[in-house]
């Protein structure tokens, strides 16, 4: 069910964020099946871009982006101003370290604070240099890769779902901040992506290019609040049924088999 202005992927310009792989990466590749005129490729490390240039030189321009680097974001928005699509994907899920992702038994916050400055911050960041130039350029399309993690929490990623429940946060107030203009600002609650993010022993199902094209359909409709990748709808269904058996369950699964990214 669309609410906002829908945008196509066909061609519009779009900046896609972690652009070197995983999400990212299948953001660029279905961006490009749809006939995108131009995509910003952009990655933190110089040495992945040359691959992504190579998928279609005519239409790919990379871009060295670490998002959670002002310098590098003002110069990814001064060369990619004619940007209207905005795939705000990079993120961590934090320190491979099971007890640095949480609350208490973090050695300190060091690490969880990094989460929130990549997770959190740096998209806003990204909205409030981005926003402005997509307006500029006539209206399109905000899009937050969340996570379905940020509905509740997960344990053993305390740190990750917090950073991403405030992303949801503010995904809402930018929405409306700029309900009068012609931008479709969308969340993308996503689960279930075979990525080198994914928990060990989850086993999910959707590929990149697949989620990409369920968001890319989403957005086409107009859809703010999009549920994408394996399980991502039956999740939701359960936290709105009943969120304090899932919280219960989830406590449970901390102590007896908890998701690890080791
Ligand atoms: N996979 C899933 O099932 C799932 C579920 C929910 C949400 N998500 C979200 O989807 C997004 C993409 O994750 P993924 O699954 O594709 O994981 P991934 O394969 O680990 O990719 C993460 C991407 O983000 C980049 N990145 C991390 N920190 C960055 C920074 N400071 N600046 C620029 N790029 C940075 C990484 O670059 P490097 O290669 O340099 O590390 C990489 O390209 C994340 O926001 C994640 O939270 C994924």
């Amino acid at each position: 069910m669309g609410c906002g202005p829908p945008i196509d992927a066909a061609g519009c310009t779009a900046l896609v964020t972690g652009a070197n792989q995983g999400i990212g990466r299948g953001f660029v590749e279905v961006l490009l099946e749809r006939g995108a005129e131009r995509v910003y490729a952009t990655a933190r490390r110089a040495e992945t871009l040359p691959e992504l240039a190579a998928l279609d030189p005519e239409r790919v321009v990379t871009l060295q982006l670490d998002v959670t680097h002002d310098a590098q974001r003002r110069a990814a928005a001064a060369a990619a101003a004619d940007t209207v699509l905005l795939i705000n994907n990079a993120g961590i899920p934090g320190s491979p370290i099971q007890a640095e992702r949480c609350m208490l038994a973090a050695s300190s916050l060091e690490d969880a604070r990094l989460v929130m400055e990549t997770d959190c911050w740096a998209q806003v960041e990204m909205c409030r240099l981005f926003a402005p130039l997509i307006v500029a350029n006539g209206g399109g399309a905000i899009c937050n890769i969340i996570s379905i993690g940020a509905l509740f929490c997960l344990p053993e990623f305390s740190s990750y779902s917090m950073a991403k429940a405030a992303l949801a946060t503010a995904t809402s107030g930018i929405r409306a901040e700029l309900s009068r203009d012609p931008v479709l600002v969308a969340g993308v609650f996503t689960a279930g992506v075979k990525t080198r993010m994914s928990a060990k022993g989850l086993d999910p199902k959707t590929m990149p290019v697949d989620h990409a094209r369920e968001v890319l359909d989403a957005l086409a409709k107009g859809d703010e609040d999009i549920f994408a990748g394996d399980g991502a709808a039956a999740l939701r269904d359960d936290i709105r049924a009943s969120p304090k058996v899932l919280e219960q369950r989830l406590a449970e699964r901390f102590f007896t088999a908890p998701l690890s990214i080791e």
